[in-house]
C-alpha cells in the first residue's frame, strides 16, 4: 500500500529542494520531495548551471584549439565543429547528473514523486501527475519551485527564431547573427558559447553598462576582453519588439532616452532580461502564503511563510537567484525547522559569470561601499604580473582586487577577473567569513608558481606592501 505521509514534503528538486531533502532526512524526517519535470536537479541542472557551463567549456577548447595552440607551438591543421556530438556531450552530461541525484535522494530513502503539486493547505500537498493524483499529508511543507525567464512586451518565445536560455542551451545550428537582449549572467555565457563557435553576436543591454549589478571597474574590463572576441554590445538601449521578416528576425531598438529607433536583422534573438520566481499553480493564494510586489514568496528569518509549518527557500523567495544561495538556505531551513540554530550569510555569497576571463565577486562593490559611507583602502594586483598565468598562457587582462573596511581591518570584498577566477573566489569567501584582515591572508603562504599568489598580492597591497608589483 502506498504511505501518503510524511514529515516533510519538498516542492521542487533543484538545488534548494533535493539538497533540504537530504539534509531532512539525514536529520531523521521521513520525506518526499516532488517535482513536475520528470527527473531531478530543477533549472540549475536540466537547463541551467550545468548544460551551460558543459557548453562553455566544449566552445571554450574549440576556441583555444582554432586560435590559440600553435602560440603553444602545437599546430592542428584543421579544426572543425562538430555541434551535435557537442549538444550530444552536454546532454549526456545531464542526464549522468539526473541519475546522480535520483540515486543520492534514494540513498538517503526520501521518496522521489513525480507530478505537479499544489498546496491544499496547512500539512496537505496535492500531486498530480498525468494519470494518477495523490493527497499526501505532513508535517511541514518547503517550496523550492524556483524561477523561469521574465517575459518582455513585444517579444513572443517561440524557442526557434526567439529564445529563451532553455533554447539557446540546443541551437540546432550556430546563427550567423544572435541578438541578445540583455548583458548579465545568461546573455553574456550564451553569447560566448556562441560567439566562439563562429556566430556574429549582438548584445542589447538597457542600462549604460554590462552586468550592471557588479563592481564597475569589472565590468569594464569585461567588456573590453568579450569586445576583443568579437561580440558588440548596445548600450543604453531597449529593446521594443521582434517581428518575423521572411527568413529574418527583426529586432526593434530604441535609444533609453527615446530619441531614436532603428531595427536589426538577425536569426536568433536570445531573451535574458532576469528571471521571476515560479509560483504558478502552487495555491499560494488559497491557502493564504503572502508573495511581496514582485512575486518572490515572503519569509521569516527561518524560512517560514505567512502560513505556519509552510516553508520556502531558493529563486522563490528573495536575493540572488543563485544554486549555491538555495542550497545555503536548504540545509538552514531545514535544520532550523528541526529545532537546531543556522543562518545564510548574504554578505560571503560568491557569484561567479563564467566567461573568459572569468568573474567572480564576493561581498561589497566599491560602489556599494562608496554609497554606503563605509571607509575602505583596496588592494590590486594584476594577472599580467603572475609568473603561473604568464607561463599557462592564461587570458591575463584582468586581476585581484580586495576591499577592507578602514575602521576594523576586516576584508569587506573581493573580486576577480581572470583565469579561474570563479575557483580562486572561495578563499576570499572563507576569509571574509572567518572576518579575515588582508594581512591575515598576505601572510599565508601561497604555493608558487599559482593563480592565488594574484590573491596573497592584492591583500599585501591592500597592506601597502606590495612585493612582485
Ligand atoms: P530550480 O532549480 O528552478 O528548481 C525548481 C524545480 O521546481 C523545477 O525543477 C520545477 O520543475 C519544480 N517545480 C516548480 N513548480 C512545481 C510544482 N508546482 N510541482 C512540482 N514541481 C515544481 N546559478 C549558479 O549558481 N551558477 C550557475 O552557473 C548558474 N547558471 C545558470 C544558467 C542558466 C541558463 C540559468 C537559467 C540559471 C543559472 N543559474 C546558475 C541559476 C540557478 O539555476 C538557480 O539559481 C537555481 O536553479 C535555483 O534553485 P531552486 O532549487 O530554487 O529552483
Ligand atoms: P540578469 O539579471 O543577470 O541580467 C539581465 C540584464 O538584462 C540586466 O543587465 C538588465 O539591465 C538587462 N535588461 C533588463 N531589461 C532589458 C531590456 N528591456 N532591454 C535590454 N536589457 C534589459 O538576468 P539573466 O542574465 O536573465 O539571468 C537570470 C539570473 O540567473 C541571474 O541573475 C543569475 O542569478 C542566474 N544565473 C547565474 C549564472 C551564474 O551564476 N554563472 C549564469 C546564468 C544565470
Amino acid at each position: 500500500m502506498v504511505d501518503n505521509s510524511f514529515d516533510l514534503v519538498v516542492i521542487g528538486s533543484g538545488p534548494g529542494g533535493y539538497v533540504a531533502a537530504i539534509r531532512a532526512a539525514q536529520l531523521g524526517l521521513k520525506v518526499a520531495c516532488v517535482d513536475k519535470r520528470g527527473k531531478a536537479g530543477g533549472t540549475c541542472l536540466n537547463v541551467g548551471c550545468i548544460p551551460s557551463k558543459a557548453l562553455l567549456q566544449s566552445s571554450e577548447k574549440y576556441y583555444e584549439a582554432k586560435y590559440h595552440l600553435a602560440e603553444h607551438g602545437v599546430k592542428v591543421d584543421t579544426v572543425t565543429l562538430e555541434l551535435e556530438a557537442m549538444l550530444g556531450r552536454k546532454d549526456d552530461v545531464v542526464k549522468g547528473l539526473n541519475q546522480g541525484v535520483s540515486l543520492l535522494l534514494k540513498k538517503n530513502k526520501v521518496e522521489e514523486i513525480h507530478g505537479t503539486a499544489r498546496l491544499l493547505g496547512t500539512g496537505k500537498v496535492k500531486v498530480n501527475d498525468s494519470d494518477a493524483e495523490r493527497v499526501l499529508s505532513t508535517k511541514n511543507i518547503l517550496i523550492a519551485t524556483g524561477s523561469e525567464p521574465m517575459p518582455l512586451q513585444g517579444v513572443v518565445v517561440d524557442e526557434h527564431n526567439v529564445v529563451s536560455s532553455s533554447g539557446a542551451l540546443s541551437l540546432s545550428k550556430v546563427p550567423e547573427h544572435l541578438v541578445v537582449i540583455g548583458a548579465g549572467y545568461i546573455g553574456l555565457e550564451m553569447a560566448s558559447v556562441w560567439r566562439r563557435l563562429g556566430a556574429e553576436v549582438t548584445v542589447v543591454e538597457f542600462l549604460d553598462r554590462i552586468t550592471p549589478n557588479m563592481d564597475a571597474e569589472t565590468s569594464s574590463v569585461l567588456q573590453q576582453s568579450l569586445e576583443k572576441q568579437g561580440i558588440k554590445f548596445r548600450l543604453r538601449t531597449r529593446v521594443v519588439g521582434t517581428a518575423q521578416r521572411d527568413s529574418e528576425t527583426i529586432v526593434s531598438l530604441e535609444a533609453k532616452n527615446g530619441s531614436r529607433v532603428e531595427e536589426i536583422g538577425c536569426e536568433v534573438v536570445l531573451l535574458a532580461i532576469g528571471r521571476q520566481p515560479f509560483t504558478t499553480g502552487l495555491g499560494l493564494e488559497e491557502v493564504g502564503v503572502r508573495v511581496n510586489a514582485r512575486g518572490f514568496i515572503e519569509v521569516d528569518d527561518k524560512f517560514e511563510t505567512s502560513v505556519s509549518r509552510i516553508f520556502a527557500i531558493g529563486d522563490v523567495i528573495p536575493g540572488p537567484m543563485l544554486a549555491h544561495k538555495a542550497e545555503e538556505e536548504a540545509v538552514v531551513a531545514v535544520e532550523m525547522m528541526v529545532g537546531q540554530s543556522g543562518h545564510v550569510n548574504y554578505r560571503c555569497i560568491p557569484s561567479v559569470i563564467y566567461t573568459a576571463p572569468e568573474v567572480a565577486s564576493v561581498g561589497f562593490s566599491e560602489e556599494e561601499l562608496k554609497e554606503s559611507g563605509i571607509g575602505y583602502r583596496s588592494g590590486k594586483f594584476p594577472f599580467l604580473a603572475n609568473s603561473r598565468a604568464r607561463s599557462s598562457g592564461l587570458d591575463q587582462a584582468g586581476f585581484v582586487k580586495i576591499l577592507v573596511d578602514e575602521k576594523v581591518d576586516t576584508i569587506v570584498g573581493a573580486h576577480i577577473i581572470g583565469p579561474d577566477a570563479g575557483t580562486l573566489i572561495a578563499e576570499l569567501t572563507l576569509a571574509m567569513e572567518f572576518s579575515a584582515s588582508a594581512e591575515d591572508v598576505a601572510r599565508t603562504c601561497h604555493a608558487h608558481p599559482t593563480l592565488n599568489e594574484a590573491i596573497k598580492e592584492a591583500a599585501l597591497a591592500a597592506c601597502s606592501q606590495p612585493i612582485h608589483f
